[in-house]
């Protein structure tokens, strides 16, 4: 493939990847959360809390289109290795062509029994969260960190995306820790990487 053809290719597929995610925000502004996708160097400091050497599964959620995906696997996961949760079935499908191999489950996030099916007893090296947390109330936003913070060993990171000022989930609401990872302004919006583990003692 010659050097030009490349180009041609790699930006037709940047541009599809940002009108499939505008469909998906037109179609559902506030599932979506965003009005074009995580940028590549978000989506690169998100999957540095992955440990692919620990040998468990990673779980991600709200993949939309999959340029944390990507990331993840590029920092060495294997894709049958990769668990990741989408509510749209325009998403998944898109999904599941791009990165083949990949654990790609159609459902609810905030509901991850149901959700995991037969895996939901897997513990998981670390979770990566899109999930736009701020159009969901408070109480639902710990809710849903506790429920995942069950399935990682303790210490391990959930890290979240958010666009707000300050972590979508308060400290103090429940047995998490709170710890702020990164601010990118290469990110439309900026962004705020933000951690929540259980604390390793007690
Ligand atoms: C801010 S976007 C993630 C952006 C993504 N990193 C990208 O660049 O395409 C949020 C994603 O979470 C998905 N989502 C929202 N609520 C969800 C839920 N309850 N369960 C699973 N996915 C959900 C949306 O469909 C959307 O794809």
């Amino acid at each position: 493939m010659s050097a030009r053809h490349a180009l041609r290719k790699a930006i037709s597929e940047r541009f599809d990847e940002e009108l499939r995610f505008l469909k998906g925000w037109v179609d559902k502004p506030k599932a979506v959360g965003a009005i074009l996708p995580t940028s590549s160097v978000t989506a690169r400091r998100m999957a540095s809390v992955v440990n692919p050497a620990s040998g468990l599964p990673v779980l991600e959620l709200g993949p939309g289109t999959g340029v944390i995906t990507r990331a993840i696997l590029e920092r060495g996961v294997a894709p049958e290795n990769l668990y990741s949760i989408e509510y749209s079935e325009d998403f998944v499908r898109f999904l599941r062509r791009d990165y083949p191999g990949v654990n790609f489950i159609q459902g609810d996030a905030f509901d991850l029994d149901a959700t995991l099916g037969a895996h939901k007893d897997l513990t998981f090296d670390s979770v990566v969260s899109g999930v736009p947390l701020l159009n969901f109330p408070t109480p639902r936003r710990i809710a849903y960190v506790e429920d995942i913070l069950d399935r990682i060993p303790a210490g391990r990171p959930i890290v979240q995306l958010t666009y707000g000022p300050r972590s979508p989930v308060p400290p103090g609401g429940g047995n998490y820790e709170v710890k702020k990872l990164d601010f990118v302004i290469r990110n439309i919006p900026p962004t705020t990487l933000w951690i929540y583990s259980r604390p390793r003692h007690g």
